[in-house]
C-alpha cells in the first residue's frame, strides 16, 4: 500500500494506455494537459505526472474536500504543474474554463469510492464499521439515512433493485420499513444487520460469496451520489474535451457504469472521431486482486481522438 493508503487500481495498464498521448511528437505550444476527474488520493495523478517527465500539467478534480487536502501535500513536489478543484466531474468543462484550458491530452476517471473513504467510519460507506449512515462524497445533499427513512417501500425496493440487482430487494425494503417504524435507521451497522437478517432467512450462509449487505450499500451509494447521472454527463461532453491524439480512460466498478462507458465509446467510434484502444475491458491480474481486493471488479476502457 502506498503512503496515502490507497493503491491505484490497474496502474500499469493505465500508464501504458495513456502515457503515449503525453509524449507524442506533434507540435504543441506549452505543456500537455492531464485531467484526473477523480484525483482522490492522487495515486494515478502522481504516476502520470512522473511519467510525463515535466512535460504536462494536471487538473485534479474531486468532490471530496478532505481527499483534496491530502492530495495537495502528496503532489507538493509537482505544485507548479498541478491545479486541484473541488467539483463534480459532470462539470468538467466549467473546471477547464476556469483553469484556462481548452482541450485535454489525457483524461482519467477512476470511479467509485477510495479506500480512504471506505475506511473512514464517519463517512458511512462501510457495512463493516459502525458509523452514521451518510455515504456522501461531498458534504451536501441528502444522506443514505434520508433515503432509507423517507422513501416508500416500493421506491426503496425499486431503488435497491435498479442499482444492484439485489434479488431480495422487496424483502429488504419491507424489513427497512418495519424497522424504521420502531426507530429511524441512522447507523451503518443497523442497516447491515437488517439486510443480513433478511438474507439469512432467504439463502443459506454457505452460498454467501460476499457480505450480504454489499449490494444494498452499493445501491444506496449510487443513489446518494447520483453516480450514473454524473457519469452520463461526463460521457456526453467527453468527445469534445480531447485534443486530436488525446486519450481518455475510464475505470468502472460495476456493470451499470461499464455499460454506460461501453455505449458512449462505441458511439464515439461509430461517428469516426475516436478509436477504441481496448477492444475488451482490461481487468486486473490475479496478482493485483490478491494484493488489492478492491480491484477485483475493476474494468478499464480507453479511447483516442483521431479527428
Ligand atoms: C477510486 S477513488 C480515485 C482514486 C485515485 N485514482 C487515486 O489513485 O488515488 C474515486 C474518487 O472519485 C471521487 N468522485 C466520485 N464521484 C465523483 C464525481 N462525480 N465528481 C468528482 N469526484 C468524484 C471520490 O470522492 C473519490 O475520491
Amino acid at each position: 500500500m502506498d503512503d496515502a493508503g490507497h493503491l491505484p487500481v490497474l496502474l500499469d495498464e493505465v500508464l501504458e494506455l495513456l502515457v503515449p498521448a503525453l509524449h507524442r511528437q506533434d507540435s504543441t505550444d506549452g505543456k500537455r494537459v492531464i485531467i484526473d476527474c477523480t484525483v482522490g488520493c492522487g495515486g494515478h495523478a502522481r504516476a502520470l505526472l512522473e511519467a510525463s517527465a515535466g512535460m504536462a500539467m494536471l487538473i485534479g478534480i474531486d468532490l471530496d474536500e478532505s481527499a483534496l487536502l491530502k492530495t495537495k501535500q502528496r503532489l507538493a513536489e509537482f505544485a507548479k504543474d498541478v491545479r486541484l478543484f473541488q467539483a463534480n466531474f459532470s462539470e468538467v468543462r466549467t473546471v477547464m474554463d476556469e483553469a484556462g484550458v481548452k482541450l485535454a491530452d489525457v483524461l482519467l476517471a477512476d470511479l467509485g469510492v477510495s479506500s480512504a473513504q471506505l475506511q473512514d467510519a464517519s463517512r458511512g460507506f462501510s457495512f463493516q464499521v459502525d458509523g452514521p449512515l451518510d455515504m456522501r462524497m461531498s458534504s451536501s445533499g441528502p444522506t443514505a439515512a434520508d433515503i432509507v427513512n423517507k422513501l416508500s417501500q416500493k421506491e426503496l425496493a425499486d431503488l435497491i433493485y435498479a442499482y444492484s440487482q439485489e434479488r431480495f430487494s422487496r424483502e429488504i425494503a419491507a424489513a427497512i420499513i418495519r424497522a424504521r417504524k420502531a426507530a429511524p435507521i441512522t447507523r451503518t451497522t443497523q442497516l447491515a444487520e437488517i439486510v443480513t437478517r433478511v438474507i439469512a432467512r432467504k439463502s443459506p450462509r454457505r452460498r454467501w460469496r460476499i457480505h450480504p449487505a454489499t449490494r444494498t450499500f452499493q445501491a444506496l451509494r449510487i443513489a446518494v451520489n447520483k453516480e450514473l447521472e454524473n457519469l452520463s454527463k461526463l460521457l456526453e461532453v467527453l468527445p469534445s474535451l480531447l485534443s486530436v491524439g488525446g486519450r481518455a480512460a475510464i475505470i468502472s466498478f460495476h456493470s451499470l457504469e461499464d455499460r454506460l462507458v461501453k455505449r458512449a465509446f462505441s458511439s464515439m467510434v461509430s461517428r469516426g472521431t475516436h478509436r477504441l484502444l481496448t477492444r475488451k475491458p482490461v481487468r486486473p491480474s490475479a496478482d493485483e486482486i490478491r494484493v488489492n481486493p478492491r480491484s477485483r471488479s475493476a474494468r478499464l476502457r480507453c479511447v483516442e481522438r483521431i479527428k
